[in-house]
């Protein structure tokens, strides 16, 4: 018996994985986080498997599932939205499970971040403008910030800022980041990024509060940085040197003296 630990993607379930998929349905048990895993990817259970939304579990209950599967000699696919590297509650979980001898595996899933950008149709890192994502989130009520982690302290770099869980502080998040990028610095907030209701406000820092409007809350993400200005033309950005014509390359090796000569990977 193993709990497999699946990233369920961020909303649209054809953005789930193949081997999230077929894990999810070989498995006699499903226990999933939540409104945020789209009822599309439970529909790969198999016939008759247990599915349990674990959103009103206390972390005891949800042992109590996997103990019982585990009894059993079943599977269990647990299906968190997103991806399981950030804010997924994994961590605990795998404690628990290494503490009891219990086997898992974990098998990522589609970022929200990554599928907001999608939808932004936007490259985050662009020569000369920017070449970092911070993932970062504001305090909740759940999980405080390190102190070093501020976003005061994520700006002063200027890298693209990915802001999670803190659609609900914009105010205080376009106040700490306005002095570090300016207020026509551009931002996007891309609600249930994925999902058939998604919804896309790009502003400035001086104009987000006043373009969202109403009804944006929880689940969406603030993109803060300059690559996410709108049809950035020729000068606003370099190109990449990896397709540039004079550009000596593992793949492409050029002249008489070539770096990496034909042949040699
Ligand atoms: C508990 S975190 C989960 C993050 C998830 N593990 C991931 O990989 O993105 C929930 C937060 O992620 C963001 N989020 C998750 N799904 C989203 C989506 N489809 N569109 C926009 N933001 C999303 C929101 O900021 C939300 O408050």
């Amino acid at each position: 018996m193993t709990v497999h630990f699946i990233g369920a993607g961020p909303g649209a379930p054809d953005l789930l994985t193949l081997r999230g998929r077929d894990l999810i349905a070989a498995s006699p048990v499903c226990l999933y986080a939540g409104s945020l895993v789209p009822k599309g990817v439970l529909a790969h259970c198999p016939s008759g498997a247990r599915i349990v939304n674990t959103a009103p579990l206390s972390l005891e209950q949800i042992f109590e599932e996997i103990s019982t599967a585990h009894a059993a000699g079943q599977d269990v696919a647990r299906l968190h939205s997103g991806d399981l590297s950030v804010w997924s509650a994994m961590g605990e979980q795998l404690r628990g499970l290494r503490a009891l001898g219990i086997p898992y595996t974990v098998t990522p899933g589609v970022p929200s971040f990554a599928a907001a950008a999608a939808t932004l149709e936007a490259e985050l890192t662009l020569p000369g403008l920017s070449q970092s994502v911070v993932l970062t989130r504001t305090s909740g009520r759940a999980s405080a910030m390190p102190d070093t982690e501020s976003l005061a302290n994520f700006a002063a770099t200027q890298a693209v800022l990915a802001i999670h869980l803190s659609i609900h502080v914009l105010p205080r998040v376009v106040a700490e980041l306005s002095p570090h990028y300016g207020a026509d610095c551009p931002v996007a907030v891309v609600w249930r990024a994925s999902w058939p209701d998604e919804r896309v406000v790009r502003a400035t820092l001086a104009t987000i509060e006043a373009a969202i409007g109403e009804g944006m809350e929880r689940t969406a993400l603030i993109l803060v940085g300059h690559t996410l200005g709108h049809n950035l033309g020729e000068t606003d950005f370099a190109h990449s040197r990896l397709y540039a014509g004079d550009y000596d390359r593992r793949y492409r090796p050029l002249g008489t003296a070539p770096r990496f000569p034909a042949g040699t990977e």
